[in-house]
């Protein structure tokens, strides 16, 4: 796949707003938590995680199902809220922020993959990908290229008018890839993104985005249940059990 050396460069997405420097952690946790109340009784989905992650880095997160990862995943993208706890994302406090500042969270300085893709089936690639420039108010002369470049990107520049149910598996996970780096985000998030693939083609996604995390720069935080291809292509873990973060000491090899 050809990714070129630096055309998404990450980490200027004229937010304009940046708290931290550059030398800041990309993510940080600080005793976040997460309790749904249902009923009489609280389910503690995520409690008191704190961790840190460099700008640059691809870490993957581990865990059994249930343990939480989805949620912290959320909460850190700002679809969902803190019950206790910070979460700094490139800088910023996303327990600070109104409804307002998390919905420029999202569009900006966050890009999220998800296991089943997502993509709107009945839009072309094209149009999916420029879907975020739009949300973004990027000038429309400026985001055909954009759309090209990215599409170019992870290997689709020849896709660009399929439409999604026309497209493998693998291409649509790497369209969505496309999707979430539209508007160069620092952080990107994803959800078990090689869940629905078969292995060469999870392979394939795992390549691109650790080609993008080493082109971009951009930071990369995987909910993946496959150990092995976190081992492989993760340059660090994170194991999560019962809401928890568990100390590394006491993960299994
Ligand atoms: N909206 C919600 N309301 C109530 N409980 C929830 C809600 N979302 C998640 N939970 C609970 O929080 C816990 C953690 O769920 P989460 O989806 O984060 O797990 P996960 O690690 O992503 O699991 P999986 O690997 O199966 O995707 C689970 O017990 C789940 O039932
Ligand atoms: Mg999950």
């Amino acid at each position: 796949m050809n990714v070129a050396s630096n055309p998404l460069d990450a980490g200027s997405n004229g937010n304009g707003e940046r708290m931290s420097q550059e030398s800041g952690a990309a993510i940080e946790a600080q005793g976040a938590s997460r309790y749904y109340t249902m009923g009489e009784t609280s389910v503690h989905a995520v409690e008191d995680v704190s961790f840190s992650i460099a700008r640059g880095e691809f870490a993957a997160l581990l865990g059994p199902s249930g343990s939480g990862k989805s949620t912290l995943l959320n909460l850190l993208a700002g679809l969902d809220r803190l019950s206790a706890g910070r979460v700094l994302v490139d800088g910023r406090d996303l327990s600070q922020m109104d409804s307002e500042a998390l919905a420029r969270h999202r569009r900006l300085t966050v890009g999220m993959v998800f296991q089943s893709f997502n993509l709107v089936p009945t839009m072309t690639l094209a149009d999916n990908i420029e879907l975020p420039l739009r949300f973004a108010e990027t000038p429309r002369s400026g985001r055909r290229a954009r759309v090209q470049e990215l599409l170019s990107s992870v290997g689709l520049a020849h896709r660009a008018e399929h439409k999604p149910p026309e497209l493998s598996g693998g291409e649509q996970q790497r369209a969505a890839i496309a999707r979430a780096l539209a508007n160069r985000p620092a952080v990107l998030l994803a959800d078990e993104p090689t869940g629905n693939l078969d292995s060469r083609n999870g392979q394939e996604v795992m390549s691109l985005l650790s080609e993008l995390n080493r082109n971009m720069g951009v930071t990369v935080l995987m909910v993946t249940h496959d150990a092995a291809l976190a081992a492989r292509y993760a340059r660090r873990s994170l194991h999560m059990a019962d809401g928890r973060l568990l100390p590394s000491a006491e993960v299994q090899p």
